[in-house]
């Protein structure tokens, strides 16, 4: 048996769309998998009725499949799904790095990131790797088509999460398929600034890299709320807010003594929008360990 703590992780980041992610220090999945003749999977936890355990339509299904390395598969969901926080790519980079030592398949971490990616494919129909990545490597990661850099920073951040669902399959049909030579050179800009934010751990400055006018809009849109909770975060002292990952989650970047008020702003701001909302306050974080 290996049990494994895989972390909650935001991708995207505003101006990386589908390329960059971090791993957060809470909230976190614990995955532990046991040697068997066929694959099956048992969920506890956060909105575990949510999440099929028919390893066909199960993220950890498809990555015990691309192992080759059956097993009876538990997970407990502390990352909710549908949150925007990378649930999957939790439970999916846990049983990766747990089978890949349970069945010494002796693959590096940056190996299991494709692998582990399968598993977004049964979930958002997309192998995007920009959950995976932060969740086995840690840090903030950049997934590009050639492999995945990583780096550790430290950074504050809090997340905040709307209860009312998003699907990133439904999320992914409302992001633009071209973009203007003006939009490309600001997000150039933009995800620069971010990356050297990261590097350095500077969180204005990865707030100011976080500005996008090209998919954040459009996600927004999709949460209720989400403008006033993003006015009521920059006015609680954060840096910089975006929607995290597909949504509906909103993650802002602050000064570490910011964090808690920035946290209650955007709960009372969803609340005044009729949604019910809790805040976590986090840091950038390591990738999945065994426990
Ligand atoms: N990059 C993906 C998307 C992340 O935005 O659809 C989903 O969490």
């Amino acid at each position: 048996m290996r049990t494994v703590r895989a972390p909650a992780t935001s991708a995207n980041l505003g101006s990386g769309y589908d390329s960059f992610g971090v791993a957060l220090s809470r909230p976190a999945d614990i995955v532990s998998v046991e040697r068997a003749d066929r694959t099956t999977i048992e969920v506890t936890g956060a909105g575990a009725q949510f999440i099929p355990e028919d390893p066909a339509k199960n993220t950890v299904g498809a990555v015990a499949r691309a192992l080759d390395a059956p097993a009876h598969i538990k997970i407990d969901k502390g990352v909710r799904p549908a949150s925007g926080l990378g649930s999957s790519a939790a439970s999916a980079a846990g049983a990766a790095l747990a089978l890949n030592d349970l069945y010494d398949r002796g693959l590096t971490r940056e190996e299991l990131v494709p692998i582990a990616a399968e598993g977004e494919a049964v979930v958002s129909g997309a192998a995007h790797a920009d959950n995976v990545a932060p969740a086995l490597l840690g840090g903030f990661t950049i997934a590009t088509a050639d492999g995945v850099r990583s780096i550790e920073t430290n950074v504050p951040l809090v997340a905040c999460l709307p209860e009312e669902p998003i699907s990133t399959r439904d999320a992914r049909e409302v992001v633009p398929t071209h973009v203007t030579i003006e939009e490309l050179v600001a997000t150039v800009g933009n995800a620069a600034t971010l990356a050297v934010g990261m590097c350095r751990s500077d969180p204005a400055l990865v707030g100011a890299g976080m500005a996008d006018e090209v998919v954040t809009p459009h996600r927004a849109a999709l949460i209720t709320g989400y403008d006033d909770a993003a006015d009521a975060a920059r006015e609680a002292g954060a840096h910089g807010v975006t929607v995290s990952g597909s949504g509906p989650g909103v993650l802002a970047v602050c000064p570490p003594d910011r964090r808690r008020d920035v946290a209650a702003a955007m709960v009372e701001a969803f609340a005044e929008n009729g949604e019910r909302a809790r805040a976590y306050r986090t840091w950038t974080g390591g990738g999945a360990e065994f426990v």
